[in-house]
């Protein structure tokens, strides 16, 4: 079952834990739609040949959605009783924080789960890395290449807003990758007076151009307030945010007179393909979470320590990972150069 935001890499964990689980003799069914798939049982038989071609295509071919069991009535036990009626003995949840929750919340109520983290945010603590997120930053790189020739020939700053709600880890690697003379992240309110203090420095010094990488959830010092798309909240109680990169600009625009522009990269860099990084990452995670099935671990998480697939347990693995200092600062000492 793969649950939550889709990401690069879902498809080639499927392929590693059908192809393993069946080469033992075992059956595997996807599935579908996330928890939803649990709530209205739905589900498909998944096979080594289905899964053949799997490994470098990106979204999830068993679908996914944002369905929380625990604010559904009943939710739960629909999730026994769907099990019991799929026939099916054990679940791997391959998801992020909400999903491995629920996961977590379902296993010490009885089911047989093992977890996979995914997340282009990277924002799982137990995990070096998940997949998706190299994939992530690998377009939003390509996509900052093309905004910077653009903003480099009309001598205008360039603020281009990617997907991070709470962590910016997105943001900081692109950002960093790309050359950008600001990164905002979530992790740090930002001071719109300190950003354009940089703009204006860059000007004067004769490079109008200047790159500005923020993540969705960045938010001023002071009202601390994230730009949503409404009041709406998902299942889990996250807001639906954008639209940061449009204020930003705007800002820049008024108060340092240089021309500014704004890109929103969005759902861009989490579809497609998967990297050759993230193809053997989430391969791996398959091959380990099958491994996990195998020998009866419930209630633990496959995690990547090191260069070693690792289980960890789930109840552990689900808290967030923030950007830490150290990468903040690089990612934002570059506003002199380029
Ligand atoms: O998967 C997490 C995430 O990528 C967040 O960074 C983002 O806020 C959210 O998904 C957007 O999800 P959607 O618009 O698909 O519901």
């Amino acid at each position: 079952m793969t649950g939550g935001g889709d990401c690069a890499g879902l498809n080639a964990t499927i392929r590693g834990v059908v192809v393993k689980l069946e080469e033992d003799g075992h059956e595997v069914w996807g599935i579908e739609r996330g928890w939803k798939g649990l709530i209205e049982p739905s589900a498909r038989r998944l096979t080594s040949d289905s899964v053949a071609d799997a490994v470098g295509v990106g979204g999830t071919m068993i679908l996914t959605s944002r369905t929380n069991p625990f604010k559904i009535e009943g939710g739960p036990e629909k999730v026994h009783k769907s099990l019991k009626k799929l026939g099916l003995e054990a679940l791997v949840a391959i998801g992020g924080n909400d999903t491995l929750g629920v996961a977590h919340k379902l296993h010490q109520m009885g089911v047989k789960v093992v977890g996979v983290p995914k997340t282009m945010d990277n924002d799982l603590s137990s995990t070096d890395f998940t997949f998706g997120f190299d994939s992530a930053v690998n377009v939003a790189m390509e996509c900052i290449d093309r905004v910077i020739t653009t903003g480099l020939s009309h001598e205008r700053v360039m603020v281009v807003e990617v997907m991070g709600r709470d962590a910016g880890w997105v943001a900081a690697y692109a950002g960093i990758a790309s050359g950008a003379h600001v990164v905002l992240i979530p992790e740090k309110p930002y001071d719109i007076v300190e950003v354009c203090k940089k703009i204006t420095k860059r000007a004067k010094a004769g490079k109008k151009f200047s790159l500005v990488v923020v993540a969705e959830g960045a938010k001023p010092k002071g009202t601390g307030e994230r730009a949503t798309k409404g009041a709406a909240l998902d299942a889990f109680g996250n807001p639906i945010l954008g639209g940061v990169g449009e204020q930003v600009a705007k800002e820049i625009e008024k108060r340092t007179g240089v021309e500014t522009r704004d890109v929103v990269l969005g759902h861009v860099v989490r579809g497609g393909p998967p990297s050759a990084y993230d193809r053997v990452l989430a391969t791996r995670f398959g091959v380990a979470a099958a491994g996990l099935v195998k020998k009866g671990k419930w209630g633990m998480m496959v995690a990547l320590k090191g260069n070693e697939i690792v289980p960890v347990d789930l109840g552990g693995a689900i808290a967030q990972k923030l950007v830490d200092d150290q990468l903040y600062a690089i990612a934002n000492s570059f506003s002199g150069s380029g």
